[in-house]
Formats: structure tokens, C-alpha cells, sequence
């Protein structure tokens, strides 16, 4: 099968369109996924790139690894205790921790860890969704997101931020979204309720207290936010670079609410996620479309920092 690997590892490795065996037949409690579309995410970079001998798990992941976590596809194959798929299933999801290994033409993956894809969307915008929008979700309720409460989201216009905004505006919040001049529009059109230009100086001084911080480009920090949180104020980072990821788990030693999200793929997730669009309170916001060959510039993209949404890698056309 065609599947994308690198060309060694660290920061100047490339990505490389190559041909690889397909994954062997499925485990007892997984499915073979024909896979039509994956995504791009942050993490695959950076700890690809930079950290690839330790994420790499010897023993569940040829070397060099397959890159991607998330996929759409069709089933095509399942073990013998998959009763809640059948063959032919369209499906979307994620794993992290196993490495789904989606840009690929197949891939494995636990049964635990995909959902029925959702019916009115197209296999690419089903794949921009799972590991993005399982952070946002579980970003927002560890934070103790609820109805009439206010929510900061900083990062709003990104792939995480933008689904963290209309899942916020679902769970009827508050919400306030920090973007650049240029995405204020789209991110009001979100349905942010507020919006803050971080262009126009450091509105972490002077924006007023929120019931939860939701950084999610995770630059900041609870101490920088310390005027956003005032007294009771939860403080989530989504944690992935920088000093947020020392100083939220000290400041919660000191009594404070601060929270890392670290996502998880879990089936319920994914249904309510899928039920959200089935029933259009969210969707999918998609920067940009490559073909796997391609991926090497979707990667490009997605480290420009710059996305609107997710960068989208199309395995077979819809
Ligand atoms: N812990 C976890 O489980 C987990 C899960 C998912 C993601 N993450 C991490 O979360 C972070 C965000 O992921 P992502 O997929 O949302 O990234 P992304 O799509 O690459 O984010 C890009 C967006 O960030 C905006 N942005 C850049 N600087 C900003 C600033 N100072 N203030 C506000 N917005 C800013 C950009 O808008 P402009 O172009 O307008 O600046 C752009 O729209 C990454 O570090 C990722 O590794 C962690």
C-alpha cells in the first residue's frame, strides 16, 4: 500500500510517499480501516520530528513510523470481538497513544477509539475532526464548562479553537474568543460572543476575570493569566510547548484550579461529537486539502502556525 514515511529523523526530516506492507489482519478488538481521509496536527511534528526515537513505541510501530493519528475510512476488516462495527461501516477517530498511523491507504485501529462517521459529512471533514475536536471537548469539561459560565478561548482561529468555540456556544457559554486582526470576522462567525484582537496590545492585563482560561495554543501560562483567572477563574492549556507545560501542574500544587489537557480517543466522545454535527451545532473548519502525496506541504502548512481550522490530507478522493 501507499503510505507516508520520513527520511530519518529531527527537524529536517522530509516526508516521503513510499510503498510499506499493509497493517497485519486486525487484532481481536480492532477494525482494518480503509482509510479515505487523515489530518494534520501539531503534535505529529513536533514530537515526530524533534522527539522520534521516544514516541515511538518499539514493538507496536515499524521504524520508521507511519505518521497521522487522525482517519476516516470504510471498514474492511474486523476481529472477533468488534460487534459494534460491521464491514462497509464508514467510521472516524483517532489513537493516539497506538499511533493510528492514518496516512496510509489502511490502518488498524481499536475498536474503542472510532465512532460511526456522521452522516452529513464528507470522509475529509470527518477526518479533520477527532483528535482537534476531543481536545476541545475535553479541554472544556475539565475546566467545568457549563451553561452561563464565561470561557476564554485563547487561540480561537486555529485547528483546536475553532471547534473549542462552537462546542462552547453548545454547551451555551459565554465565549470570548483571542484571534488576529485578520480572523475576527471568521471567528465571530463561529459565534463567539466577544472577540479580542491580541494584535492591539496585552489584553491579558486589562480583558477582566472568566470562569475558565482555555489556552489552547499554549503559549501562556496560568501566572500570565493571572488578571483573566482572577480568584476562581480554571486556567487549560492544551500543554504542548513552553513553559505552560511546567508551570500548570505547580501552580495547582499551590491550590490552584490549572489543568493540561492531554486527549484521549474514546467511542462516546466520538458519537457525541457526531451527534453535535448531525445535528449542526458544529462544524468542521478546514484550512487546506493535500493529497497524500503531498504531505510534506501539508505538514509545511500546519507548521506555518498560521492554519484557519485543520489541514486536511486526502488518501482517496471522494
Ligand atoms: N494536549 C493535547 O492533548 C493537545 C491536543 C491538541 C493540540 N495540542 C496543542 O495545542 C496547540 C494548538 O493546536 P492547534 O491544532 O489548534 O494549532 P494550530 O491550528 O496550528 O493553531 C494555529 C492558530 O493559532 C493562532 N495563533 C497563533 N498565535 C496566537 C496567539 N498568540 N494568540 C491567539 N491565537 C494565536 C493562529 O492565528 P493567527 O494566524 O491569526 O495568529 C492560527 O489560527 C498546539 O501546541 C498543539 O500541539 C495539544
Amino acid at each position: 500500500m501507499k503510505a507516508i514515511t520520513t527520511t530519518g529523523w529531527g527537524p529536517n526530516t522530509k516526508l516521503i510517499l513510499s510503498e510499506m506492507d499493509a497493517p497485519a489482519k486486525p487484532g481481536p478488538d480492532d477494525v482494518l480501516v480503509d482509510v479515505h481521509a487523515a489530518s494534520v496536527n501539531p503534535k505529529d511534528w513536533k514530537l515526530n520530528f524533534h522527539l522520534a526515537m521516544a514516541a515511538t513505541p518499539v514493538g507496536t510501530q515499524r521504524l520508521p513510523p507511519i505518521f497521522g493519528d487522525d482517519l476516516a475510512g470504510v471498514v474492511i476488516a474486523k476481529g472477533a470481538n468488534v460487534r459494534h462495527f460491521e464491514i462497509g461501516d464508514a467510521v472516524y477517530g483517532m489513537d493516539m497513544r497506538l499511533r493510528t498511523a492514518s496516512l496510509a491507504e489502511q490502518a488498524r485501529i481499536s475498536q474503542h477509539r472510532v465512532a460511526k462517521k456522521p452522516k452529513n459529512l464528507s470522509f475529509n471533514e470527518a477526518a479533520s475532526l477527532p483528535l482537534a475536536a476531543l481536545t476541545a471537548l475535553q479541554g472544556l469539561r475539565k475546566g467545568g464548562a457549563q451553561a452561563g459560565k464565561s470561557v476564554l478561548i485563547i487561540g480561537a482561529s486555529g485547528g483546536v479553537g475553532t471547534l473549542a468555540v462552537q462546542i462552547a456556544k453548545q454547551m451555551k457559554m459565554h465565549v470570548t474568543g483571542v484571534c488576529s486582526t485578520r480572523n475576527l470576522d471568521f471567528v465571530r462567525a463561529l459565534g463567539a460572543d466577544a472577540l479580542i484582537d491580541y494584535t492591539k496590545g496585552d489584553y491579558r492585563k486589562t480583558a477582566g476575570e472568566f470562569d475558565i482560561v482555555f489556552d489552547v495554543t499554549s503559549y501562556e501560562t496560568p501566572l500570565t493569566c493571572k488578571a483573566l483567572l482572577g480568584r476562581k477563574g480554571h486556567f487549560i492549556s492544551t500543554g504542548g510547548q513552553g513553559m505552560s507545560m511546567l508551570a500548570t501542574p505547580l501552580y495547582r500544587v499551590l491550590g490552584k484550579k490549572a489543568d493540561t489537557v492531554v486527549v484521549e480517543s474514546y467511542r462516546q466522545d466520538l458519537d457525541t461529537l457526531a451527534d453535535m454535527v448531525e445535528q449542526g451545532t458544529l462544524k468542521p473548519i478546514i484550512d487546506s486539502v493535500f493529497p497524500l502525496e503531498d504531505s510534506e506541504a501539508a505538514y509545511e502548512r500546519n507548521r506555518s502556525g498560521r492554519c484557519r481550522g485543520k489541514v486536511v490530507i486526502e488518501v482517496l478522493a471522494d
